[in-house]
């Protein structure tokens, strides 16, 4: 049965941030520093999904998703990143679970989107080898609760935006600003994920699969040193992730200084087979090169195409070469595909805009040749905390008044609901 479903993230719905024994994350501490996040919001609130959680999953439900993908936030769980495990947050997501089972939406539990427990943080975060042995530890305690029900666990969400964003450019949490010395980030991250499969499978995980945030690299010329660029960058953005998964090998690094923290065995713990691979899939990236300050590459504009409030291109296209570019990277390796998110931030309830960059996609999605998709969730089912954008990006198909908590359905959400039920079943 193709998943059509829609995502969220823990952060940044839940809310409650200091209620039923959650410790605090690396979000809390680097939201509430000043300046990092427009307009100093927080998520301290949030869409208060941690009280209103059966109204959002009758919103589900009556759109007719027969999936539902969100986070679960390690620090409900194990509130200072290890043992002992804090009963009340697991039992959050065991209602939850339940409720969405007898919806016959099927629980997709991604375990890592972003918000790491400040006590590992304190510890060096995913720069510590050792935080990886904690994530499969913490993986384990929260299948042996839920492996029953959900029916695919996703490890990570986008890790290269988490090194990125959270430990090279200090952006997001937790602010640092290494830029080529984050690369232990990524290695970290995939050993983590490699150490958790078994450890999910081992408490009775159906399905696993990672979440990787994927991009067309297009040069922005036909010359050699363009085009260099753009093989570069998309060593960095695509390959870091999905080669090391997938084959077993990390790409040429030496552009970047290569991966020094490598260990002995570590590659055949992170090539564990998977059921699914998760793809996200926002836009291209065009690059020139070189870049300055060391970097293979530059970043570039791309002209030409209509653009969401966040200022992205839409390039529905972009999804179909993404797709066949997987297909012809990693043939018989590339497991079943899973869209786990796509979707787009513009304001208003009757979101025309949205309704046509889904339709869109999704028509690109089912050109893609060669590739065995077996879901699509939209990013997001609602409006909420745009990590450094604060609420200032739409991305729901139901907007949320963050005064009031108030839930409306867009257009956009109808529009779904009208597109699953007229038998969009197949894919
Ligand atoms: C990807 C991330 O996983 C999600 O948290 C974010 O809100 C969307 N992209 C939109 O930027």
């Amino acid at each position: 049965m193709f998943l059509w479903g829609a995502a969220t993230s823990s952060y940044q719905i839940e809310g409650a941030v200091r209620e039923d024994g959650r410790g605090p994350s690396i979000w809390d501490t680097f939201a509430h520093q000043p300046g990092r996040i427009r307009d100093g919001h927080t998520a301290d609130v949030a869409c208060d999904h941690y009280h209103r959680w059966p109204e959002d999953v009758a919103l589900l439900a009556e759109a007719g998703f027969n999936a539902y993908r969100f986070s679960i936030a390690w620090p409900r769980i194990q509130p200072t990143g290890r043992d002992p495990v804090n009963p009340a947050g697991l039992g959050f997501y065991d209602r939850l679970v339940d409720a969405l089972c007898e919806r016959n939406i099927t629980p997709v539990a991604t375990l890592f989107h972003w918000d790491l427990p400040q006590a590992l943080e304190d510890e060096g975060g995913w720069l510590n080898r050792d935080t990886a042995a904690r994530f499969a530890d913490y993986a384990a305690r929260v299948a042996e609760r839920l492996a029953d029900r959900v029916g695919i666990w996703i490890t990570l969400n986008e890790p290269f935006v988490h090194m990125v964003y959270g430990y090279a450019l200090g952006v997001h949490a937790p602010g640092r600003t290494l830029m080529l010395d984050a690369l232990p980030v990524a290695h970290h991250q995939l050993l983590g994920h490699g150490l958790a499969v078994p450890a999910l499978r081992a408490n009775g995980a159906a399905k696993v699969m990672i979440t990787n945030n994927c991009t067309p690299v297009w040069p922005a010329s036909d010359s050699p040193e363009d085009r260099a660029a753009a093989e570069a960058y998309d060593i960095l953005h695509n390959r870091l992730f999905n080669d090391p998964v997938l084959l077993g090998s990390y790409p040429d690094l030496s552009a970047y200084g290569g991966l020094n923290c490598v260990r002995d065995g570590d590659l055949e713990i992170i090539a564990q087979p998977l059921d699914g691979l998760g793809i996200n899939y926002y836009t291209p990236t065009r690059v020139s090169g070189p870049g300055s300050d060391g970097l293979p590459f530059r970043l570039e504009e791309i002209t030409g195409y209509p653009r969401t409030a966040f200022g992205w291109p839409v390039v529905p296209d972009g999804l179909r070469e993404l797709l066949e570019s997987l297909a012809q990277r990693y043939g018989a390796a590339l497991p079943p595909v899973y869209i786990t998110e796509n979707g787009c931030s513009y304001d208003g309830i009757d979101d025309r805009e949205r309704i046509d960059y889904l339709a869109g996609h999704i028509a690109a999605m089912r050109r893609a040749e060669g590739v065995d998709v077996r879901g699509y969730f939209v990013w997001s089912l609602l409006d909420n905390f745009e990590w450094a954008e604060g609420y200032h990006q739409r991305f729901g198909l139901v907007h949320v008044d963050f005064a009031t908590g108030a839930r409306t359905p867009k257009a956009s959400y109808h529009w779904m609901r009208d597109l699953i039920r007229g038998g969009a079943g197949n894919g």
